[in-house]
């Protein structure tokens, strides 16, 4: 319901999406080619694996030390700079 208020139905058709289109569409829409990225919350970094495809910079900030590990591992294909 809450969803509706801000952007009518594209709750709805947004669910039908996978994931991580949706993460990706959203930041090819808000930032430019080697723009960096932030996510302080970042799980297991979806977010983090779709900015770095798109070649955007990426900073990710997680507490727990396995969703943490598997983010190192998730990303390290991407680059050398994963730490
Ligand atoms: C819903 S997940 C985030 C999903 C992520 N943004 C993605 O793209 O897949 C929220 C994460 O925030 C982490 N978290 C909660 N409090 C935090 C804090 N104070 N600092 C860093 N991470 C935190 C949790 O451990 C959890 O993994």
């Amino acid at each position: 319901m809450r969803y509706e208020l801000i952007c009518g139905d594209c709750f709805e058709k947004m669910r039908e999406i996978p994931n991580h289109k949706v993460l990706k569409k959203i930041i090819e829409i808000a930032s430019n080619e080697n723009s960096i990225v932030l996510d302080c919350f970042g799980g297991v970094n979806s977010t983090g694996e779709a900015a770095l495809q798109l070649n955007r910079r990426y900073i990710g900030i997680e507490i727990n030390p396995v969703y943490y590990q598997a983010s190192v591992n998730r990303l390290k294909k991407y680059g050398e700079r994963v730490e």
